[in-house]
């Protein structure tokens, strides 16, 4: 039976620098710069099979063993784009009439705030791009996906750059320092819930671009200075100052969700416990050496130095619920580092 096949891993990257609101909702460009670390590969991610066969009457797509429609707008907007591009290279002539099976799984709870589709996109399409051998940037196309999965396309600290092109063509991923270059990076994943969030990105950002005068002020006076400042204190290795400007920047974005309206709460009871408890332990140490931040959803990310991982770890046992306890119950702390792709 002819056919051809690609099977790709993509970890999942957490934003110390949000993304939130869109300047162009179809092409999804942001409106403002975001930057995040890519987790290593043996960690969280997306794994995906993409299969093209003469045999297939149709384009097919499971996502953890469960059949989805291949209607979506995001799915077909990636395979057009990578097939355009694909087109130039007349050895795809046969394959591009053939149609596309795509398998996806996460190890990981699916849209609980956790980047699932950053991931599962970014896999996507870069499982696609090896099936046409398409070279050259393809995080376009993957943010056209779901925005964050571009940044998931490359190891060590990323940033996702807004662009000015009405057609998004500058609007792309670049890598700050690769995986090697902060080698004692660590990242805790706390899973206070690992339900479906509330609120998608999708239509919270929406609703945050109609009514939140915080979204207006945070693109203009606050992202452009904290790009710089994080960019140069991941560069110098200053963990203070990456701590701080994390922790602030995710406290930002979630004052932004409160203030759209209606608003959208995506930290509960156990999230702000963790803040607190993060807070006492930077106090007592006398400077940051924990930072969190929350994406759409309870769940906390924390960022720390290898040094820090046992003691904070212990901490967070001490103080926190434990497995068994209830619905908002730490289920699982999976030490990540963040740096090893
Ligand atoms: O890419 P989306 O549409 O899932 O949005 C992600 C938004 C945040 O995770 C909250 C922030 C970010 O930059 O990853």
């Amino acid at each position: 039976m002819k056919m051809a096949a690609v099977t790709c891993i993509a970890p999942v990257n957490i934003a110390v620098i949000k993304y939130w609101g869109k300047k162009d909702e179809k092409l999804i460009i942001p409106l403002n710069d975001s930057l995040s670390g890519t987790l290593s590969m043996d960690q969280m991610h997306a794994k995906t099979t993409v299969m093209a066969s003469p045999n297939f009457k149709k384009n097919c797509i499971w996502l953890n063993g469960k059949e989805e429609s291949f209607e979506n707008a995001r799915l077909l907007a990636c395979l057009k784009e990578i097939q355009r591009r694909a087109e130039q290279n007349e050895a795809n002539k046969e394959l591009l009439q053939w149609n596309v099976h795509v398998c996806s799984e996460n190890n990981f709870p699916t849209a609980a705030g956790l980047a699932s589709s950053a991931a599962g996109y970014a896999c996507f399409v870069y499982a696609l791009a090896k099936l046409y051998n398409v070279r050259g940037d393809v995080s376009q196309i993957a943010r056209q996906g779901s925005g964050s999965a571009c940044r998931s396309l490359e190891g060590g600290f990323v940033r996702w750059h807004a662009g000015s092109a009405p057609d998004g063509s500058d609007s792309l991923a670049t890598q700050v320092v690769p995986e090697t270059h902060w080698p004692e990076m660590r990242v805790l994943i706390l899973v206070v819930n690992d339900s479906k969030k509330k609120v998608s990105s999708t239509s919270g950002m929406q609703r945050a671009v109609e009514t939140s005068d915080l979204l207006k002020h945070r693109v203009v006076h606050c992202v452009p200075e904290r790009i710089a400042a994080i960019e140069k204190a991941i560069r110098n290795k200053d963990f203070p100052t990456f701590a701080e400007i994390t922790m602030k920047d995710s406290n930002q974005f979630h004052a932004v969700a409160l203030d759209t309206y209606p608003p959208a709460v995506y930290m509960n009871d156990v999230s702000h416990a963790i803040v607190d408890l993060i807070h006492c332990l930077n106090e007592v140490k006398g400077s940051p050496k924990v930072a969190y931040t929350f994406d759409a959803g309870p769940n906390a990310c924390l960022y720390l130095l290898e040094p820090a991982v046992a003691e904070t770890l212990a901490l967070v046992n001490h103080f926190l619920p434990g497995p068994n306890s209830q619905e908002n119950a730490i289920q699982g702390i999976p030490v990540v580092p963040v740096n090893a792709q």
